[in-house]
């Protein structure tokens, strides 16, 4: 065990300095024991903004997932943020995963590692009731109303352990940016067409963030594009502001299947090729909406450029 001195080093919560046991692997008990009344309420509260909405917006297997975790059922108890080891005996039945609390991001190769082996990364800690809106860092909502449910999933909870393992693989190879591309496109925040040609959320980045939730599904402004694998991983994103640009799979097989195969030449090849610039429509894409890329209602006019 390693002691982290503080937490006065996290720019998003300015938690009071607490001597915490970090792991060598990053990971902590949870100390439930820090959470105040407020904490429990802000999660009550985004919880109940993000209920009131996502039905009929988020993909069936999120809710279903919601629902299976028991998550739904702490809230109409009156719970707040929740127990994680509860929340991992239940996914572990389901497909194997477990949730580990972490003190806030952790390095690409820890991150990797964990997902390798079936195990999430969660901050543990929630966001301040000033930051309801907007955090541009995951905290314990983003993580665990964001990602968990769909580790429910097995198709879904197969994706991110091959994403782990991919992960490592990568690294050694200097192409962490193409999954870091990936991941952002599909897990944080990727949309999914139903049967009916409808559109749902599978993102964790959207389904954690009420703005979005609305915007990515409604508004004229973004691109939405068919999922392809090589574009989207040629293509640069926005960290700070609503995306400009959604990629759109079909099923979850869709997705495992087309990344199943080996990524040592496709980095290769792509390393030959220009990015696109994260509003870019090139002449083969399959468009589904062509944005109007409004800045306004986009947000764009005050964010960084892509990366
Ligand atoms: N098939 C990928 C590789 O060879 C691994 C991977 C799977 C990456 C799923 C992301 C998602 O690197
Ligand atoms: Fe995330």
């Amino acid at each position: 065990m390693v002691a982290l001195a503080s937490h006065a080093d996290l720019p998003a919560r300015d938690l009071p300095a607490q001597d915490l046991s970090v792991r060598p692997d990053y990971t902590l008990d949870q100390p439930r024991h820090l959470y105040t009344a407020e904490d429990h309420a802000v999660w009550r509260d985004l919880y109940q903004r993000q209920a009131a909405i996502l039905p009929g917006r988020a993909c069936a297997e999120f809710l279903a997932g919601l629902d299976g975790l028991g998550v739904a059922a702490d809230y109409q108890k009156g719970g707040g943020i929740p127990d994680f080891g509860r929340l991992s005996d239940i996914l572990e039945a389901a497909t194997g995963w477990r949730i580990v609390a972490v003190p806030g991001l952790v390095p690409d190769e820890v991150f990797f590692g964990h997902m390798a082996a079936r195990r999430f990364p969660v901050t543990w800690w929630i966001r301040r009731r000033d930051q309801i809106d907007y955090i541009q860092e995951p905290d314990v909502f983003h993580d665990i109303y964001g990602h968990v449910p769909l580790l429910m999933n097995p198709v879904f909870a197969d994706y991110m352990q091959a994403y782990g393992a991919g992960g490592l693989k990568a690294a050694k190879l200097g192409a962490l940016h193409r999954l870091a591309r990936l991941y952002w496109y599909t897990v944080e925040f990727g949309l999914i067409e139903q049967a009916d040609g409808s559109l749902r959320i599978y993102g964790s980045g959207i389904l954690s963030s009420k703005t979005e939730s609305v915007f990515c599904l409604d508004s004229a402004a973004p691109n939405r594009l068919r999922f392809d694998l090589r574009r989207l991983m040629r293509t640069k994103y926005r960290i700070d502001t609503f995306q400009k640009t959604y990629f759109v799979i079909r099923s979850f097989d869709e997705l495992f299947d087309a990344t199943r195969p080996d990524f040592t030449p496709i980095y290769a090849a792509l390393d030959a090729l220009p990015d696109y610039g994260a509003a870019d429509i090139a002449a083969e894409d399959a468009v589904l909406t062509r944005g109007s890329l409004d800045a306004k209602e986009g947000g764009w006019e005050d964010g960084t450029a892509d990366v």
